[in-house]
């Protein structure tokens, strides 16, 4: 069993050194939704690369930040940056952000992330609120971090996603008049896109879109009791549902085409918690 206490100590003391307030709500921006951080009131930006001994994303999109935001007086944690699973890191060190985000007090942790579609209903550009997750792939690196779930832990489970929270999520999209789907974000361990018979499986077995991160932030935030949500921006369809060839380039370009609906949907979001 990992112990994230242990293991983040160092970089929780520094963050506590550096903070400028006490966040409320932590939101982890996926591929190249980063630029949120620019659209609200940036209080202190933390470099990833300047805290010792912080797990480093080499992906293109993910330049590493911790921002101490505002927006009216709702106080943001916002990770720019994620630490993928299939870059080679632990799925304990995936984890860091969650643990931060537990660390420093949020009540809320709002997940974004980067996903193909699997579902007719959902296009490039489509936004598919997480009403489930599939991360039967990682069940076993999850549970060296979690360890056997006590009842405490279980019964957070049982509220993961967040019923609250999602609840909210639907009333904002709906007053700022966007259309979000719903649906079950299926974990890829990666490092590569699925191919077309997985994406096949994915679909019977309930899979509404396929994406490599999120699942497991959201399991260990919901076992330590944190409001959680998961929103995916679909970025591409998953292989085999189009004809066109998938690839990353495909996905920065749709969440820059979409990242202005997206960033109205957070705000919203924030405002009404
Ligand atoms: N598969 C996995 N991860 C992804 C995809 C996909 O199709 N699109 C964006 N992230």
């Amino acid at each position: 069993m990992v112990n994230l206490d242990y293991k983040f100590s160092g970089i929780i003391d520094i963050l506590n050194r550096l903070k400028p307030f006490n966040p409320d709500i932590a939101i982890i921006l996926g591929s190249g939704l980063g630029s949120f951080a620019k659209s609200v009131k940036i209080v202190k930006s933390i470099p990833c690369g300047s805290i010792e001994s912080y797990p480093l994303s080499s992906v293109e999109g993910h330049s590493g930040f911790i921002h101490f935001a505002e927006i009216g007086n709702k106080k943001l944690l916002l990770f720019e940056g994620r630490i993928h699973f299939y870059e080679g890191f632990r799925l304990s060190d995936c984890l860091l952000q969650t643990h931060i985000t537990h660390k420093l007090g949020c009540k809320y942790l709002i997940i974004t992330n980067a996903a193909g579609g699997i579902n007719n209903e959902l296009h490039p550009g489509s936004l598919m609120l997480n009403t489930s997750f599939n991360s039967m792939n990682i069940k076993n690196e999850l549970t060296e971090v979690t360890g056997l779930a006590d009842n405490y832990k279980k019964d957070n489970l049982l509220n993961c996603p967040s019923a609250d929270l999602n609840n909210i999520i639907r009333t904002s999209a709906s007053s700022e008049n966007i259309d979000l789907k719903e649906g079950v974000y299926w974990f890829n361990k990666g490092p590569a896109y699925e191919t077309p018979a997985e994406v096949k499986m994915a679909k019977i077995f309930g899979g509404d879109a396929v994406g490599m991160s999120s699942a497991h932030e959201a399991v260990y935030a919901g076992s330590l009791g944190i409001e959680t949500a998961s929103i995916s921006l679909i970025t591409n369809y998953a292989a085999g549902i189009s004809e066109s060839k998938l690839s990353h380039t495909e996905v920065i370009d749709t969440s820059e085409k979409a990242k202005y609906i997206f960033e109205k949907l957070i705000k919203r979001i924030i405002l009404n918690l």
